[in-house]
């Protein structure tokens, strides 16, 4: 096993955990987000708002089927990515899968200040956003949750990811 997916909502640390973990291992580190910009040349909200969500979703199914075929590599999915065009089977065949798990509460605090980078939330209110966050997640868990792992996204530091992955090496 030389490759992980992490998924969760946005917010919980995908981006942050996968660096560091990457690092850690000695790993290359992929952005998901970031790998789609650099292909189309646009960032995510300029996608959204130019081309829509159906396009950004098979742009996201693409580039899941590049890194898919990376060796040695820690992969930061998207909060949506897991959930269409049966991206999570391709994770869970391919890779290993960790839900980084935080409640809405937890979310809220961390995405308040970072809204706007994120075309589904960027023009939501605070209490719309806390609401927005509660329903998307309860439509989403069910994807979230078939990961190998369910991991603790309150608790920080790369440790006990890399316990995780020793059970599985
Ligand atoms: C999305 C999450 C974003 C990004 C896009 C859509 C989603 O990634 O892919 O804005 O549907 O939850 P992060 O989870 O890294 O914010």
């Amino acid at each position: 096993m030389n490759r992980i997916f992490l998924i969760g909502f946005m917010g919980c640390g995908k981006s942050t955990v996968g660096r560091n973990l990457a690092r850690a291992l000695n790993w290359k580190f992929i952005d998901l987000d970031q790998f789609i910009q650099e292909q189309e040349g646009l960032s995510i909200t300029e996608i959204f708002s130019q081309q829509g969500e159906e396009v950004f979703r098979m742009l996201e199914k693409n580039a899941l089927d590049k890194v898919a075929t990376l060796e040695n590599v820690v992969i930061a999915t998207g909060g949506g990515a897991p959930c269409t065009h049966n991206n999570l089977e391709r994770m869970k065949e391919t890779g290993l899968t960790i839900y980084l798990k935080l409640e809405p509460e937890g979310l809220l605090e961390r995405l308040l200040p970072a809204r706007k980078s994120r075309p589904l939330i960027a023009n939501k209110s605070d209490d719309e956003l806390l609401l927005f966050i509660r329903e998307k997640l309860a439509e989403r868990e069910p994807f979230y949750n078939q990961a190998s792992v369910v991991a603790d996204a309150s608790v920080t530091g790369v440790e006990p990811y890399m316990q995780i992955i020793k059970l599985y090496q």
